[in-house]
């Protein structure tokens, strides 16, 4: 998990979608969050550089559906709405965060990203092409990493939510993306193949290679499930 030390800086003001892609340093960028939700960003939002690579390995033509499991303020969808021609939707079971994000997104006039106030178990993946994880659910196993006591914790919420996209992703077509930034990738099914790694492997992209039937087909037992507890 990346730890980083901010400087005070005040926030520069910001015209247009393209001045607001340039104008910032990542510390700068999250200083135009409230003081609670700046404070958390170096351990729990993707910083600015991070976001527009990983945006840029999802969006492979105009259009292409994103969604960000676990958006928190919505750094990771305001950002790849700037930097490429996809559209981002986010969702996030905080009102708190929730509401940081619908403000950003207005504050900078920022188009092509829905915010959605919702636990992911609710969210059918069948509107989106492309997918995005930072980190979502290892807050119920690891207390370190809890960011507020807003909703429930537990570790059997981890294996729930985890087994949710597990089974989301594994109904794509083939050929579609995710991208995971740190974790153990426990939520990308075993038919997906890690194609690309950035920033020292924490950045990864994966593409669907095989698909459900050939699995099911398949003479030889189905392949073993990254973590045999969900199953
Ligand atoms: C580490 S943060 C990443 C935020 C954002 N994706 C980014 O990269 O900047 C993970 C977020 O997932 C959210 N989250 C965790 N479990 C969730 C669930 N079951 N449904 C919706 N959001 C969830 C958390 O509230 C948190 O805001």
């Amino acid at each position: 998990m990346p730890t980083r030390h901010y400087p005070q800086i005040s926030t520069p003001p910001i015209e247009s979608d393209t001045e607001f892609l340039t104008a910032f340093q990542d510390h700068e960028f999250d200083r135009d969050f409230p003081e609670d939700i700046y404070q958390q960003s170096a351990c729990h939002w993707t910083p600015l550089d991070v976001c527009q690579m990983a945006a840029q390995m999802l969006v492979e033509k105009p259009g292409t559906r994103v969604l960000d499991i676990g958006c928190g303020p919505g750094k990771f969808c305001a950002i790849g709405a700037t930097a490429t021609l996809g559209h981002f939707t986010g969702v996030e079971q905080r009102s708190r965060l929730v509401k940081a994000a619908r403000e950003l997104l207005d504050r900078h006039r920022i188009t092509r990203v829905e915010i959605i106030h919702a636990n992911i178990t609710t969210v059918s993946f069948e509107a989106f092409d492309a997918f995005y994880l930072f980190n979502p659910f290892e807050e119920n196993i690891l207390p370190m990493l809890r960011i507020d006591h807003d909703v429930e914790m537990q570790p059997q919420l981890y294996d729930d939510y985890t087994l949710h996209v597990q089974q989301q992703l594994e109904l794509k077509p083939l050929g579609t993306r995710i991208v995971t930034y740190y974790g153990s990738c426990a939520e990308v099914p075993e038919c997906y193949t890690c194609i690309k790694t950035a920033y020292d492997g924490t950045l990864k992209l994966w593409e669907k290679t095989l698909s459900h039937l050939e699995d099911a087909d398949a003479d030889s037992p189905p392949a073993p499930c990254r973590f045999p507890h969900l199953v």
